[in-house]
């Protein structure tokens, strides 16, 4: 499905590592570059034509990312650096403020690096405890789990809407509810789901949300904090500097802009706000409901011919994602995908930075499959087809 509107999908490969990084449409290319060719300015700074387009193309990105993810206001939509920029901003901005000794900080063992480390960070800056709410037979994040989880001290949940190797969706909507009951925050990072499945932040009421534009086809670089606006207006920024500030004459005098400028300190990406914005358009034109059903339809395409090969072991197979996590029995991942990469064909190897998944899943690497709406059948067929053969495999793994 719209195959021909990537450059990178002419070359002799096949692209199965969507869950780190998309690939880019042309029109996404050609925004990138004709802002650096046309309208190179500065954002927010110049009084001449080219820098208030670049105002114009930069704010309008932010009005595109508030109505992608229904969220009510454009200040509560924040420009960063990718997810674990965002993710970082929360944890350093606002909690640090926020957690005090002995309160409760609830997370999963499926969480990416970027969930975990800046909680553990601030945990012991704070005196604050990190729990892990257990996971149900299939791994996954139960409403009923969480109520086991949570006691009068839990003070946040943060956790994956979609996680990086197992791939389940957890209800957000649901655990927002019971969350917001007992005055406990929800963080969720939406890396892995934002650019896969309709999001509406009033609806599931989600307290902050983070994620990135370069797998949802924009460019790297570039991640969005979305926050509340009452929540927003109480974040701290952790960066000073130019463009955030209306004065600053002593230490006790400095006088900080209205969010969200105050949080974006220093020249922003520009070109990578700029480029994110047509990223949105392309995949509204598309269908957010569209891409969800195709990665479905291959999801389960993949699964039904895999479960056939006795030697591959699916780690997430009650999964609903397009994230589909396996091993060859016996093998290395790595090796694996260095003998598909010898096919052209791309995925990700490793422990994929959710290093605490091994406590539970019981291996520490694997090989994982994420797949995007324009993989075809044709693809899996040809990976499938390789991961059949276990001789070959060990023949020309190195
Ligand atoms: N977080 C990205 C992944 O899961 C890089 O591959």
């Amino acid at each position: 499905m719209y195959r021909e509107d990537f450059p990178m999908l002419k070359q002799d490969i096949i692209y199965l590592d969507n869950g780190a990084t998309s690939l880019k449409p042309q029109c996404v290319i050609d925004k990138v570059v004709d802002y650096y060719e046309n309208y190179s300015a500065n954002a927010h700074r110049g009084d001449y034509d080219i820098s208030y387009k670049v105002d114009l193309e930069y704010e309008n990105t932010r009005d595109l990312v508030k109505d992608f993810i229904g969220a009510k206001r454009k200040e509560e939509i924040v420009f960063t650096s990718g997810t674990t920029d965002a993710l970082n901003l929360i944890v350093n901005g606002f909690f640090a403020n926020y957690l005090e000794q002995g309160d409760e900080i609830l997370l999963t063992k499926m969480e990416h690096a970027s969930n975990i480390m800046p909680w553990f960070r601030v945990a012991g800056e704070t005196g604050a405890i990190i729990n892990y709410i257990p996971l149900d037979d299939n791994n996954f994040v139960t409403l009923e789990n969480i109520k086991k989880s949570v006691t009068p001290n839990t003070k946040v949940i943060s956790l994956a809407e979609i996680t990086n190797v197992v791939g389940d969706i957890r209800p957000i909507k649901e655990i927002c509810e019971f969350a917001h009951e007992r005055d406990i925050f929800v963080v969720v990072d939406g890396a892995q789901s934002i650019p896969h499945k309709k999001c509406n932040v009033v609806d599931t009421d989600v307290d902050f949300l983070a994620f990135s534009a370069h797998k949802m086809l924009g460019p790297t670089g570039v991640g969005i904090l979305y926050a509340k606006y009452e929540l927003m207006q109480n974040i701290e920024p952790v960066n000073l500097g130019g463009g955030m500030n209306e004065s600053f004459d002593t230490p006790e005098k400095m006088v900080l802009k209205e969010v969200p400028t105050r949080l974006e300190a220093g020249t922003p990406n520009i070109a990578g706000v700029i480029g994110l914005g047509e990223a949105i358009r392309y995949l509204n034109k598309v269908g957010m409901d569209k891409i969800e059903k195709q990665e479905k339809n291959l999801r389960e395409y993949l699964i039904e011919k895999l479960i056939k090969i006795p030697h591959i072991d699916i780690l997430n197979l009650e999964s609903d994602s397009g994230i589909v996590a396996f091993n060859v029995e016996g093998i290395f991942s790595e090796d694996v995908a260095y003998y598909l990469n010898k096919y052209g064909i791309c995925v990700r190897a490793g422990n994929h930075c959710a290093k605490l998944t091994k406590d539970i899943l019981g291996v520490a690497n694997s090989l994982r499959v994420s797949l995007y709406f324009y993989n075809t059948e044709s693809e899996i067929d040809s990976l499938v087809e390789l991961l059949k053969d276990k001789d070959k495999i060990m023949k020309e793994m190195f």
